[in-house]
């Protein structure tokens, strides 16, 4: 279901200290976006931000980019953050195929929270695991690709460390309880309501060691 549009979109969208709205022009210069040398993590479908805020507030010292390709849900996020003082904070509305126009080697950690499962399988290559977001992945990344997931779909995640396999990842965790492990962990808008529901949350984090 499509979210409804929120009153004066483009407005905030101009406005807000968080947008960058020419996000390809940055491109190898997102230190300088920054102003510090901080590792630079990305949420890929932000939502409406409350993971990128916990995280940013909880961990000053990195930097956080959330990307959302939704007008109306990237709006509302930006609403959120405009109450807030984050300087390690920036959102960008573009679509995750089009990423690697505008990264060139500058991030740490890719994370995808509770991303669209796509269940058909003429849609597997909407997924955000699929392999050709995989390799669109590996432009972005400065050292050693990482991806950290987190989903309620079981066949999303079934598939999603099949792709990683297949493209080369290793895993240093792989958990189907999340709120059983010691994990340290931001819940986001969405994990909040599966974890209402007493639903369990499954976790990967897998890393591409490009050394051989
Ligand atoms: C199910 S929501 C999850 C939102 C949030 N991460 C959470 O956990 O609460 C998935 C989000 O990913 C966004 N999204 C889906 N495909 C995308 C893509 N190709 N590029 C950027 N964002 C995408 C959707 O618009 C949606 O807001």
């Amino acid at each position: 279901m499509r979210p409804r549009r929120v009153k004066n979109s483009q407005e905030i969208l101009d406005n807000s200290k968080y947008v960058i709205s020419n996000p390809i022009d940055y491109k190898g210069k997102y230190k300088e976006v920054f102003g510090n040398n901080n590792l630079i993590r990305l949420e890929i479908g932000m939502g409406k931000g409350d993971f990128i805020v916990g995280m940013a507030q909880k961990y000053p010292n990195i930097n956080f980019i959330g990307v959302e390709v939704q007008e109306a849900v990237i709006v509302r996020a930006i609403k959120k953050l405009d109450k807030l003082d984050l300087p390690n904070v920036k959102v960008m509305m573009i679509n995750a195929d089009k990423l690697n126009e505008v990264f060139d080697h500058e991030i740490d950690t890719i994370h995808l929270n509770f991303s669209d499962p796509w269940p058909k399988t003429r849609h597997a290559k909407r997924r955000l695991t699929n392999e050709s977001f995989l390799k669109i992945y590996d432009d972005l990344f400065i050292g050693d690709p990482h991806i950290i997931q987190k989903t309620d779909n079981i066949l999303l995640f079934a598939y999603s460390i099949e792709e990683l396999v297949k493209h080369g990842y290793k895993f240093n965790k792989v958990s189907l309880d999340l709120a059983n492990e010691d994990i340290d962990n931001v819940q986001t808008e969405y994990e909040r309501k599966f974890m209402l529901k007493g639903e369990r949350i499954n976790y990967l984090d897998a890393v591409k060691c490009s050394r051989k």
